[in-house]
């Protein structure tokens, strides 16, 4: 296991599966909050990690909107933002395609601007200080209307240089992808990439519709795949990656223990699988946090960890030759 530790924490990683506002850790949350005024209703850091005990995604997504009430200003995003570069750059991630959730913030009042000029300053700045390149992918929440999904996209069309793709995220259950079909039609039409949430807690329907209906470019999760062998296949013909959360499916009960994983099934199955942290403040875990555990709950070999740090890049949104300097970078370690 030393030497598997030794490994994971040597192979250059993406990370394709990262909600910024879920890297916010508890210190963060209180140090701005004294900063912005505003107060919590835990009176200290080991309060709020005793609060992160989770029955299901909805559970969490309380506490994750009512975390990120403290993210106000620029600077706060900035900040947010470039916390977490450092910590990644530690566990050896070369590129991130993150998620941001401007709904959650406008909704408190904090303007669109406000939210992208703090995360994109600290996007170019962690990628002058750590080397580490990004995406940026703004999210939809799924349990708001697709009216408000429009609204935030014509928002969002004047800054769409800074915008690599859109997702969809939030509260599964009674919000299929069906329900933004044609908000994730008019972003395609604008040459945003697509990625969707699909069959966390959903069912393999959600992941069809994510297919047929949004016509995604990666799938978040995707869990649920491993219900139903003919998505399996049509997934693996479509060379489609899935964005997969060992930690946080174990938090949010997604699945009963880490040893019931789909991940190393649907791996051994040929589908192109990735490790991601999701919310790692929430989570427990960072990227090769999330790397060992699983290594650890499904016996993986080296040669399976070395294919899902290649997953990683093949899955990203990065050109060839970027991908391919990436793998032979792996290749360089793992012999
Ligand atoms: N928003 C942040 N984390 C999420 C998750 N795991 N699922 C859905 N929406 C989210
Ligand atoms: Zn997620």
């Amino acid at each position: 296991m030393t030497d598997l530790t030794a490994l994971i924490a040597a192979l250059p990683k993406a990370e394709l599966h990262l909600h910024l506002e879920g890297s916010l850790e508890p210190e963060m949350m209180f140090a701005l909050a004294k900063r912005n005024g505003v107060k919590l209703k835990y009176g200290s850091v080991e309060e709020i990690r005793a609060a992160y005990d989770f029955s299901n995604l909805q559970d969490f997504l309380d506490l994750y909107y009512q975390g990120m009430g403290v993210l106000l200003t620029e600077a706060d995003f900035y900040d947010l933002t470039f916390a977490y570069l450092k910590r990644v750059h530690a566990d050896n991630v070369k590129h991130v395609e993150v998620f941001f959730d401007p709904q959650a913030h406008m909704e408190r009042g904090v303007s669109f601007e406000t939210v992208l000029n703090g995360v994109t300053s600290a996007l170019k700045d962690g990628e002058g200080e750590f080397g580490v390149t990004y995406k940026l992918i703004m999210c939809f929440l799924r349990h708001l209307s697709e009216e408000e999904a429009f609204e935030l996209l014509s928002i969002a069309e004047p800054h769409l240089s800074q915008i690599y793709g859109v997702g969809l995220d939030s509260s599964e259950l009674g919000h299929p992808p069906s329900k933004f079909q044609r908000v994730f039609a008019k972003a395609r039409e604008l040459g945003l990439k697509l990625v969707a949430h699909a069959g966390e807690e959903g069912p393999p329907e959600y992941v069809w519709e994510a297919l047929n209906l949004l016509n995604i470019d990666r799938i978040d999760h995707g869990n649920a795949s491993a219900l139903d062998d003919t998505l399996l296949a049509e997934i693996k013909s479509r060379e489609l990656t899935l964005t997969m959360c060992p930690l946080s499916n174990q938090r949010l009960c997604v699945t009963e223990d880490l040893t019931e994983n789909p991940l190393a099934r649907l791996l051994r199955a040929g589908v192109r699988v990735t490790v991601n942290s999701d919310d790692p403040s929430y989570f427990g875990g960072y990227i090769n946090d999330n790397y060992l555990a699983i290594t650890k709950a499904l016996n993986l070999s080296a040669d399976e960890i070395v294919e899902l740090a290649r997953n990683s890049f093949k899955g990203a949104f990065l050109p060839e030759a970027e991908k391919n300097a990436y793998l032979a970078e792996i290749d360089r370690i793992s012999v």
